[in-house]
């Protein structure tokens, strides 16, 4: 049943059993989108064609041997284009250990789920009475008439100040205080306060609610010294954007990521299903059930007693902010309960959670797209370009981690309004001179991980795919080469969020990142991108379950055929037990089967030479959920095991709101609605 190439293959160092598998640039997608295995064409291939295909290989063998050395001796961009080209053609990762199919972001199979964005209005369309800069709010007369006032004397505006408060053992982290007093405030007011609300009354009655924050000179971040000069670091995510789907949404954005010579990380793989287990490792270097074990030991703890990047960054004396917004479903609150002392200098979450709570609108899916006249995402980055540029004016070194998901949470096609916005924030950060000291990441956890596409075989890569990208500043990359070659290097190399937070974690000394101190641990599940990543590098190694190991080739199988049906019959009864004990949860059954693959990992790995991996696509009753779940057959003892995570390809929705545990959200479908 399985072919030569897609059975489990062990990799000489041959070139040559590469382009006998996998033909550069060959791959062909079904009707369905489905990735077609066809090898018929090895055998029509007159044998006088071999030759040049050896020779070809014999030079690969070489280039191969002395990647590692040439690339020291010749550090330049241009020889690594020269030689790589090639050996990359059709593939966005193809080493030994690792091979990720080039896939293009407008492939016939997903053309049809791409669609304009549908706009956003705010508000229903009033406009905001008040406008902020970086250090002031004031009014906007030309708002005026929306808010009825034809005499600006009859308006009575003031303003609160909202405070963070901390939440006591077992409560959620989301209380917040406003001050007993509202000040006054005429069409102006210069604001020293974090965070503020404003109202506005006409005739005695509220006709006005807005929020706004800023980023004063706190008594904790006024003493930082730090001894040599800094580099920030300047993290700006994005939630669920694949790789491919920056591409296809935010072209400008890309082309001026392209000019500042950010580098892409082509073969950057999840590690887990959604953002917690995707950027704990960032920020840790753990996994879940490491964070659980170390520092977290229950959902109802808080996470003061784990130690995130911001820590490290904090005792080397720079100045440390986190944000997010749609924080209702933040990182650290979502069925969480968030930090008991604040966990950053600066938190724009907490500011979020207030302004979407009291002035949240255009509520569509989870989230709310705009916070009062603004759009939610358009004013996180207001917020970090004011961080940025406070602390730069007073030569304050910083470390900020920011997470956007109102754009871009739920929809494949909504960041395409945020070009436009993307791409002013970093032209405005590089023409202003921010980035001169800066590192700046822009990065995804995954793709989006539900709907029409995630349902093809590319929508399926995409989803392990997210985009990440790394900007230095010129002279950094011209006086740390051999850091910098090893960052482009590891661009076209398998590639996780741990190896993310040991780039990271890197950055703390960033003028150590030379010669001798880059050597580094083959082995290590996490390998910063400044360092050798082996090309030998398999999923397993880096940390990555098969079920989102994209390097896998794989082969459609029959959905009719015995094998499959078992592996299906396991899966729903594997789900039925973990629900198992949760009487309101209906029993699944299987109704079809809609996909099945039979999937063959690169690289030699040890030990799992007599095993199998299926993956496939069940829709179950009650709900008509859609699963998809990677099974392992053991073939000595004939034994079945999920591997990873199940992923839930559709929308639970309602159907599991009578359980709260977030892991079996994705199964359960409550009896009350049978
Ligand atoms: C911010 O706005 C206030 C009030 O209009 C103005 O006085 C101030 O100069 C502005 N500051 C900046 C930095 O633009
Ligand atoms: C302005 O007046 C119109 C007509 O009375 C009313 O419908 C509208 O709600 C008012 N707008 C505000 C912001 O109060
Ligand atoms: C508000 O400011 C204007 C000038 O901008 C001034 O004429 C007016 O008297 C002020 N009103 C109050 C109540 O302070
Ligand atoms: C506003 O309220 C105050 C106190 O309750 C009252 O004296 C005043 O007449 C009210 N003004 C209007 C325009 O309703
Ligand atoms: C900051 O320091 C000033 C002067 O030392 C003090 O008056 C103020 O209360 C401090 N603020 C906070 C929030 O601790
Ligand atoms: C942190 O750890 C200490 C010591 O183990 C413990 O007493 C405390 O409750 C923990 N704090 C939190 C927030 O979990
Ligand atoms: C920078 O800070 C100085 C004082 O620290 C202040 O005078 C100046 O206006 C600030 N510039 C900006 C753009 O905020
Ligand atoms: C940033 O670098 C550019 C080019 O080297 C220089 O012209 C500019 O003055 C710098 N800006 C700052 C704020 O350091
Ligand atoms: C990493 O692997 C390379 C090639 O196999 C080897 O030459 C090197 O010594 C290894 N480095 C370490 C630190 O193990
Ligand atoms: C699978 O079996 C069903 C019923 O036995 C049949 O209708 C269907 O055509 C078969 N599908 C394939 C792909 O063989
Ligand atoms: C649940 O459904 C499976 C078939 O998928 C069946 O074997 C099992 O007995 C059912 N369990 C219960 C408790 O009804």
């Amino acid at each position: 049943m399985q072919d030569k190439c897609t059975t489990v293959l062990v990799y000489t160092r041959e070139a040559m059993s590469r382009s006998n598998c996998y033909p550069y640039g060959y791959r062909r997608l079904g009707s369905d989108g489905m990735e077609v295995v066809d090898d018929s064409w090895r055998v029509r291939l007159p044998s006088l064609l071999w030759i040049p295909v050896f020779v070809f290989g014999a030079l690969l063998y070489f280039v191969d041997i002395f990647e590692i050395e040439f690339l020291s001796l010749h550090p330049t961009i241009e020889s690594i284009k020269d030689f790589t080209y090639d050996i990359h053609k059709g593939f966005a990762i193809n080493t030994p250990g690792c091979k990720i199919p080039e896939m293009d972001p407008f492939d016939p199979s997903v053309q049809k789920f791409i669609e304009p964005p549908t706009p956003v209005e705010c508000n229903k369309g009033v406009p905001a009475l008040f406008e902020a800069n970086l250090t002031s709010i004031y009014i906007t007369r030309s708002s005026l008439p929306a808010y009825n006032v034809s005499d600006i004397n009859d308006l009575r505006c003031c303003y609160w100040v909202i405070q963070r408060i901390e939440p006591k053992k077992n409560q959620y982290d989301v209380f917040m205080s406003k001050s007993s007093m509202c000040k006054y405030i005429n069409t102006s007011a210069e604001i020293k306060d974090e965070f503020i609300k404003v109202q506005c009354f006409l005739d005695n009655a509220t006709t006005y609610v807005d929020t706004f924050s800023f980023v004063p000179i706190k008594n904790s971040t006024k003493s930082k010294v730090i001894r040599s000069k800094p580099l920030n670091v300047l993290v700006v995510g994005l939630d669920a954007v694949s790789r491919l789907n920056l591409h296809r949404q935010m072209p400008d954005t890309l082309k001026y990521l392209q000019q500042l010579e950010a580098v892409e990380m082509l073969g950057y793989n999840k590690v887990g299903d959604n953002t917690f287990p995707n950027l704990i490792p960032v920020l840790t270097g753990l996994f879940e059930d490491e964070l659980i074990k170390s520092c977290w030991p229950t959902t109802k703890s808080f996470f003061d007693n784990c130690t995130f990047l911001w820590n490290h960054f904090k005792s080397k004396g720079f100045v440390t902010a986190y944000g997010e917004d749609s924080s209702w479903m933040g990182l650290f609150n979502y069925q969480r309960h968030g930090f008991q002392k604040q966990a950053t200098d600066y938190a724009y979450n907490y500011f979020n959670r207030y302004a979407e709570t009291h002035i949240g609108n255009a509520h569509k899916m989870n989230v709310n797209q705009c916070e009062g006249a603004r759009m939610v995402y358009k004013d996180l980055l207001e917020y970090i370009k004011k961080f940025v540029v406070t602390m730069n004016n007073n030569s304050l070194p910083f470390f900020g981690f920011f997470w956007g998901a109102s754009l871009s949470h739920d929809y494949l096609n909504q960041p395409k309004l945020g070009d436009p916005v993307y791409l002013k924030f970093f032209q405005e950060l590089q023409e202003e001179g921010h980035l001169n000291n800066t590192a700046l990441v822009l990065m995804s956890d995954h793709g989006i991980r539900w709907g029409g596409i995630r349902q093809t075989y590319q929508g399926r890569m995409e989803e392990r795919l997210p985009f990440v990208f790394v900007v230095l500043p010129t002279w950094y990359r011209n006086n740390y080469d051999r850091a910098y070659s090893n960052l482009k290097r590891n661009a076209r190399r398998l590639t996780t969020p741990f190896d993310l937070h040991e780039t990271l974690y890197d950055l703390l000394d960033p003028y150590g990142l030379s010669g001798e101190n880059l050597k580094t641990a083959n082995k290590s599940r996490g390998i910063s991108f400044f360092r050798d990543i082996t090309k030998y590098r398999t999923c397993e190694d880096a940390g990555i379950a098969s079920h989102w190991c994209a390097c896998q080739q794989s082969k459609e199988l029959d959905k009719n055929s015995s094998v499959v049906i078992d592996v299906a019959t396991f899966a729903v009864n594997y789900i039925n037990l973990e629900l198992q004990g949760y009487a309101q949860c209906a029993n699944l059954t299987l109704l079809d089967i809609l996909n099945a693959r039979l999937m063959s990992h690169s690289g030699d790995i040890e030990g799992l030479n007599n095993i199998q991996d299926y993956m496939i696509t069940i829709k179950t009753i009650p709900g008509e959920a859609i699963f998809e779940v990677t099974v392992r057959y053991f073939e000595i003892d004939h034994k079945y095991a999920v591997i990873g995570t199940i992923s839930r390809l559709n929308l639970y929705g309602k159907q599991s709101a009578c359980i709260t545990d977030f892991h079996l959200k994705l199964y359960c479908f409550c009896k009350n609605f049978l």
